[in-house]
């Protein structure tokens, strides 16, 4: 085995990589909870990606056959039915996974100086993924693949110059027909999930080179010489974290995190199972009811409304009475968190030693990211867009505050070492 790894490692680095990114990668010791949903995403990734691969083998990416070869994969392939609730059910796990990775990000200062571009490259892989699952929607060519398509690319349109130019490019055509199936299922397929994997690796490479945070927002990386040997963790870290920097209060991310990030992924999975086994469509959340009928471009649904995950973006949309100004807020509710990184101006990372305006105004912040999520659902009737309109609001009223009271606010003094 031993001359096997030699081999191997001559040609190679594989010892080595698995020493800097895992056996002897240093982690903060008090990793909690929301740590878990950066793994949880991988996993994720994995499900989509591998029951994609299965589900594509008998899809018919065409106008006249779609409808029919998802049917035909639900009640005549072999766990068919399985392979595509995994996929759809998986679909808006990755979104619950996600937000909740990113609300980690938020509220232990994840993205503050040096993990800037960490931060980017996870909004750059949310873009991807959110273009990922708007295409995969289309590809079941059912009522609400067709309209909700058409709503979307639509908004393109409000562009001026050159937005019906725009929709035209995006469609292939002058209507939503196989020409646009044909280049979502490429897009879908390889396309974006390329993408993705790579933006993936990017985000991991930059987790790495800089170390990861924690619930705390104390370094677990102090300048060289300055702690007392007895006072260093007992474990070997790679001389890349050490040769710069005394390391404390971390485990070596293999085998202690691997262990405890399984308890989690075995929890994770038996809420997964028990959603695709008991509650495939969540009561029309995640696949909605229009959706079990074949698109009808001469019938439109009576109320058209995208899956959960879009909904507070969507909502933003229909809060502001004029289409561009809304497509202009919907997008601008994204750039927003882009640029997170240099809007928080605060020296402390971690909530927990943060003034209590600002856990008040993160906390107004995702009750408003949840409460547009519900009003997304819902008819656009006066009394809900009002509540959107004070909703989209309260959303971008978050970035403006934090970049006003960030800069000089009353922060709790922070422990130099973790001890929590
Ligand atoms: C496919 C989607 C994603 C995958 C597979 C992924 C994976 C990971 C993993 C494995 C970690 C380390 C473990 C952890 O801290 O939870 C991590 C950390 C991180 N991710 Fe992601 N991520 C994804 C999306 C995102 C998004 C959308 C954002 C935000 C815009 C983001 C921001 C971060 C940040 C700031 C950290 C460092 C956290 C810290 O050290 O406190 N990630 N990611």
């Amino acid at each position: 085995m031993k001359k096997l790894i030699a081999w191997f490692d001559e040609r190679i680095p594989m010892t080595k990589t698995w020493n800097i990114h895992l056996a002897q990668y240093p982690a903060p010791k008090n990793f909690n909870f929301w740590y878990l949903f950066g793994v949880l995403a991988m996993l994720v990734l994995v499900n989509q990606i591998l029951t994609g691969v299965w589900l594509t083998m008998n899809y018919n990416p065409s106008a006249e056959g779609a409808f029919a070869s998802v049917e035909f994969i639900m009640r005549d392939i072999d766990y068919g039915w399985l392979l595509r609730y995994m996929h759809s059910t998986g679909a808006s796990a990755f979104f619950v996974v996600v937000y909740l990775h990113m609300l980690r990000g938020m509220m232990y200062g994840s993205y503050q100086k040096p993990r800037e571009l960490l931060w980017v490259f996870g909004m750059l892989i949310f873009l991807v993924l959110m273009a990922e699952a708007f295409m995969g929607y289309l590809l079941p060519w059912g009522q609400m693949s067709y309209w909700g398509a058409q709503v979307i690319i639509s908004l393109f349109g409000a562009i001026p110059v050159i937005g019906d130019d725009l929709t035209l490019w995006i469609r292939g055509d002058y209507v939503i027909s196989g020409a646009t199936l044909n280049r979502f299922f490429a897009l879908h397929v390889i396309a974006l999930p390329l993408v993705l994997v790579i933006l993936v690796f990017l985000h991991i490479v930059a987790l790495h080179e800089v170390g990861s945070n924690n619930p705390e927002g104390i370094n677990i990386k102090k300048p060289k010489g300055s702690v007392p040997d007895e006072e260093k963790p007992k474990f070997k870290f790679h001389e890349r974290f050490t040769k710069k920097y005394d390391i404390v209060d971390a485990f070596p991310f293999f085998p202690y995190y691997v262990v405890k990030d399984l308890v989690g992924i075995g929890i994770f999975l038996f809420l997964f199972c028990y959603v695709i086994f008991f509650a495939p469509a969540m009561g029309g959340l995640f696949l909605e009811p229009p959706n079990f009928e074949a698109a009808n471009p001469l019938k439109t649904p009576d109320h058209i409304a995208p899956v959960w995950y879009f909904t507070p973006f969507y909502a933003i949309l229909r809060a502001v009475p004029d289409k561009l100004l809304g497509v202009i807020l919907m997008f601008g509710s994204i750039a927003a968190l882009f640029i997170l990184p240099w809007l928080d101006r605060g020296k402390v990372r971690s909530i927990r030693y943060r003034s209590g305006f600002h856990k008040v105004n993160l906390t107004v912040f995702v009750i408003s990211f949840v409460a547009l999520g519900y009003l997304g659902l819902k008819p656009a009737t006066e009394v809900y867009t009002l509540f959107a309109r004070i909703f989209t609001f309260l959303y971008f009223a978050f970035f403006v505050l934090l970049f006003f009271y960030s800069k000089n606010e009353t922060t709790k003094p922070v422990p130099e070492r973790i001890t929590k």
